[in-house]
């Protein structure tokens, strides 16, 4: 072979070579290719569990497609861990739960991510038909199972969900538990405002969670922060109706990992029970909530916009004349105004024990019908600064 002709035929072995490659990847597999039906009544579990099968086993990135329509689900469970550490669910239509709540049972969840890596989600809507067990739980009848959360992420890492839109949860609509940099983007989620325990976004025993841009309506909490939640950012949230975005319960086990380092900024409260609200149970534990920044939050009408509750004892059962053994500290809020529905607008009701300390108010105006509001302060210690109003009890 002649000097000059190499060159030729190494450019034409790469191009080759990496056109090979470039078809590679990404593999996609098209759940309706699997046997899936958008119907809205054929059950598809079978063939998102193919998909997932597939895209898991890849060596390469992998994407599994939802086209548009409705597809009826049971239980899915997508479980590593994988091969690939790349595999994109990228969801045009609408994913329904059973309607009759005795087919999820007492399922810890709907939709189950457990022990995966590199997991993008975006995009879909999840129906989690969530009424008829409402319906059940508010008749007082009891024998109503507890539900199933609509989309749980469990012990997994390097998560990112984005333009999702839950609806209708039977429990909680999504649930963090356990995992290690999870994004999530532009996510909806619509309940009614008096669905029982349907938070919106619930993270426990996770770092590096950052929720962004998301719009929350539901009948619980809108997020709710568990034990063990650590370095989570929450940015540009509206809140209504709902609970408010709240740290607890904190402290029902007596040996729980702390709560450290949570920022919220940027968040509206619209009608809401709660705005910003740090809650614990009044028993003994050894759990904590430390370095927490509320910031830039606008109050609408909001039954509590600031609260510290440790004196968490539903119906007096488990904590009779207990104190909370949870220890709240440098705890700062931040240009937070507008309005209280009730004249308390800023509680600290803080453990006799462990009482709150290093608690900031920093430009702080909330009214309650156009005058000023009230502040109460129990076992609590801090300091003010810029202007704040109601006058801190601090
Ligand atoms: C606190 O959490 C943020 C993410 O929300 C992170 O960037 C920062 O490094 C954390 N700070 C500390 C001291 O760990």
């Amino acid at each position: 072979m002649g000097n000059q002709r190499s060159p030729l035929l190494l450019a034409l072995v790469s191009v080759l070579l990496y056109s090979s490659v470039v078809l590679a990847d990404p593999v996609t597999y098209n759940v309706v290719s699997l046997g899936a039906k958008a119907d809205g009544e054929t059950d598809s579990t079978q063939a998102f569990l193919a998909a997932w099968t597939k895209a898991c086993a890849s060596e390469n990135a992998a994407t599994i497609y939802v086209p548009a329509g409705r597809f009826y689900l049971r239980q899915v469970a997508f479980n590593g861990p994988c091969s690939s550490n790349a595999i994109s669910i990228s969801i045009d239509g609408t994913l329904v739960a059973p309607s009759d709540y005795g087919v999820l049972g007492d399922s810890d969840n709907w939709l189950g991510f457990s022990h995966v890596d590199g997991v993008t989600l975006s995009g879909g809507i999840l129906d989690g038909q969530g009424t008829g067990l409402w319906a059940c739980k508010s008749s007082g009848k009891g024998n109503c199972p507890s539900g199933a959360t609509t989309l749980e992420f469990s012990n997994s890492k390097n998560i990112v969900v984005s333009g999702l839109t839950s609806q209708n949860s039977q429990m909680f609509h999504i649930v963090v538990n356990g995992c290690e940099n999870v994004k999530m983007q532009d996510i909806k989620v619509t309940a009614d405002g008096n669905s029982p325990n349907t938070d919106g976004i619930h993270v426990q025993l996770s770092s590096g969670v950052t929720i962004l841009d998301s719009k929350i309506g539901t009948g619980d909490d809108c997020i709710s922060i568990g034990p063990g939640a650590t370095n989570l950012w929450i940015e540009n949230v509206a809140c209504g109706p709902g609970h408010g975005i709240s740290i607890g319960s904190l402290g029902k086990e007596s040996n729980e990992a702390g709560v450290q380092n949570v920022t919220v900024t940027t968040a509206t409260f619209t009608g809401t029970q709660n705005g910003v609200r740090i809650k614990s149970w009044g028993r003994a534990s050894n759990g904590f909530a430390r370095n927490i920044l509320f910031q830039h939050a606008v109050m609408m009408n909001v039954q509590n916009p600031i609260l510290i509750d440790q004196n968490y004892c539903p119906d007096n059962k488990g904590c009779p004349g207990q104190v909370s053994g949870v220890k709240i500290s440098d705890v700062t809020y931040q240009d937070i105004h507008g309005s209280s529905a009730t004249e308390v607008a800023v509680k600290f009701d803080c453990s006799s024990e462990n009482p709150c300390s290093g608690i900031r108010l920093e430009n702080v105006k909330l009214t309650y019908q156009n005058q000023v509001a009230e502040a109460s302060c129990t076992h609590a210690a801090g300091t003010t600064s810029g202007f704040v109003q109601p006058t801190g009890c601090l």
